[in-house]
């Protein structure tokens, strides 16, 4: 980093100097301009694993195309660096992307060589957990008739967001084995919900449907069997809800909401959930879109730096193939970009995923004969076309 800083004569972002980690292994530069602007963005690319590399390395050629002001500094942190020196994030990690970056930018996580997953849970639980991103923001909206998997049904039905909570829940490793490997034995794994973390959620949805003009919040939970958990959900929800008068609130059990949105996925406009219902119900809205290589999602803190990742996994079958779907993670560049405040960048990347769709110019999980590279390429042209 420091190497390259000094050949061009610039200055660098603020450098991540106390990640403890040998610069040329682990991080890359790319100066795409002069990074003396104060408006320039830092952000931190993590490719990760698997197809998570394939379609990062499309989507950062497709926000260069459109000028945005952005810088990039990639972290080797993934399945091969844990394998290498058992390094999954350093200790520092977190506080050092929180203070030296805009906005972090994940591919996938998840190797098979790593059946544990600890470096997943590391790195990607981890940035949810540990730099605070409560809001995990899961847009679903089918691009084009052609995608839409359901009979009688057009693309512009459906169109709504899943807000998941992001920090808490089964996903908070509070339990335990007692008696393992014994016939007797019992695995507890706790439900945790706060009613700070609880409130601030749904608070978010509320605010993201004014700001983007929606018109209701959909609370969906299973308080009908997790009386003492999603009643504190049922009860908040009531509260924060009679705060927006401007805004719809309605409630569903998670169940009817799976068959309702597949029957009917119309209704919906923004849906807020726990964070293990937010994780299932996006994977069935993906299908929606088209199937997992369409879903964008960011991991959202409003005040701090927060992370984008696409909601596919690493699909290990996939990789290295050249046949993984790029636009989820395409998409989740435009996202990023907007809440960055390049929303004219971000949108000549929507426009331009559009147009690739509707033409066809598309990976064959979508219906087109492109590869990963080709259909990165094709929305890069069509993005440096508009600019
Ligand atoms: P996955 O999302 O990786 O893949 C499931 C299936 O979805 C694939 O077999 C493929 O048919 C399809 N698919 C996914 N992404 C696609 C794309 N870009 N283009 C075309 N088709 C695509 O889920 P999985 O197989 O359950 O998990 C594989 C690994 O990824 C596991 O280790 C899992 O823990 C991890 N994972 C990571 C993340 C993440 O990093 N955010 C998310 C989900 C799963
Ligand atoms: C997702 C993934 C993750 C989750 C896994 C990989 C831990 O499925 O981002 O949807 O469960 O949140
Ligand atoms: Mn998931």
């Amino acid at each position: 980093m420091l190497l390259a800083t000094k050949l061009r004569g610039l200055e660098a972002p603020k450098p991540a100097a106390s990640s403890q980690e040998p610069a040329a292994s682990s991080q890359k530069c790319y100066f795409s301009a002069v990074t003396k602007d104060a408006a320039r963005r830092r952000i931190a690319v993590v490719p990760g694993d698997g197809i998570g590399k394939e379609v990062i390395a499309q989507a950062l050629q497709v926000i260069r195309a459109t000028g945005a002001p952005v810088d990039f500094t990639e972290f080797d942190w993934s399945a091969d660096r844990y394998l290498r020196d058992g390094t999954t994030i350093p200790a520092d990690g977190f506080a050092m992307l929180t203070r030296d970056y805009d906005a972090v930018f994940v591919g996938a996580l998840g190797d098979p060589r790593v059946p544990s997953n600890v470096h997943a849970k590391d790195i990607l639980l981890g940035m949810r957990f540990k730099m605070d991103l409560y809001a995990n923001v899961r847009p679903v909206k089918c691009l084009d008739d052609s995608l839409c998997p359901l009979k009688n049904r057009k693309a512009s039905e459906i169109d709504f967001v899943v807000i998941r909570e992001n920090t808490e829940g089964p996903y908070v490793d509070v339990g335990g084995v007692f008696k393992q490997g014994t016939p007797d034995e019992v695995a507890v794994q706790e439900d945790v919900n706060t009613r700070k973390g609880v409130e601030r959620v749904i608070r978010y949805a509320f605010e993201y449907a004014r700001r983007h003009g929606r018109k209701k919040v959909l609370m969906t939970d299973k308080a009908n069997v997790m009386t003492y958990a999603h009643g504190l959900w049922q009860r908040v929800f009531k509260e924060v809800a009679a705060e927006y008068a401007d805004i719809g609130a309605q409630h569903m059990y998670v169940d009817a909401l799976c068959m309702h949105m597949v029957r009917d996925p119309g209704q919906f406009d923004v849906i807020v959930t726990n964070n293990m219902f937010g994780d299932i119900i996006t994977d069935l809205a993906a299908a929606l879109q088209g199937g997992l290589g369409m879903a964008a999602s960011g991991n959202i803190h409003p005040e701090r730096t927060s992370m984008f990742e696409p909601v596919h996994g690493s699909a290990p079958p996939f990789a290295g193939k050249n046949i993984a779907n790029p636009i989820g993670a395409i998409l989740t560049a435009a996202m990023m970009l907007d809440h960055l405040g390049r929303a004219s960048e971000a949108k000549k990347i929507n426009d331009a995923v559009l147009e690739a769709v509707r033409q066809k110019k598309t990976t064959q999980d979508i219906g087109g004969s492109l590869g990963t590279r080709e259909c990165g390429e094709w929305i890069q042209q069509q993005v440096t076309g508009n600019r």
